[in-house]
């Protein structure tokens, strides 16, 4: 049985979810003064999300293309303005692992408030705006 477009946005859901608590998790670490474990967590957060990515990415690109053409114009919109917020956020994403493991601790932090930002409204977007 093929998959479905609901059902791949549902396990993005999950998956999107799952990585958030991950996030919240090494913030945690962070206010607790573990920067080890932050960067430990936050490696894991790195991988994760990259897989989902690349997962989504082959199933939109190669192997169902039509996967999302049951969107009516209005979800159309609603995922550009999702896209305006994960695709910044994906390419931040490993300068946040860059600046972290390098402790450009100043640069992090500038990139850390640009970053919450786009993945807050990555998620935001992501979980009420598609079904
Ligand atoms: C979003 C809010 C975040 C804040 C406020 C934050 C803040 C910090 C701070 C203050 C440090 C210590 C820097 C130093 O050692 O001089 C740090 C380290 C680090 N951060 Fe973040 N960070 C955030 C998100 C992330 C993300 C998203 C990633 C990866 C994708 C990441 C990866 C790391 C790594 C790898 C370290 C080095 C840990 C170590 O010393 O072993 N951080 N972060």
């Amino acid at each position: 049985m093929a998959i479905t477009g609901p059902e791949v946005i549902l396990t993005l859901k999950i998956a999107v979810s799952a990585v958030t608590l991950l996030l919240l998790a090494s913030l945690v670490a962070l206010l607790r003064g573990n920067y080890r474990l932050h960067g430990r967590i936050n490696v894991v957060f790195f991988t994760l999300t990259l897989i989902a990515l690349f997962g989504l990415e082959v199933v939109v690109r190669y192997w169902n293309p039509e996967i999302f053409d049951y969107f009516d114009p209005q979800t159309k919109r609603r995922l550009m303005i999702h896209l305006c917020f994960s695709v910044p956020a994906a390419i931040v994403m490993p300068a946040m692992l860059y600046t972290g493991l390098t402790h450009r601790r100043g640069l992090h932090l500038v990139l850390a408030a640009i970053f919450g930002i786009l993945w807050i409204g990555t998620c935001v977007t992501g979980l009420v705006f598609l079904h």
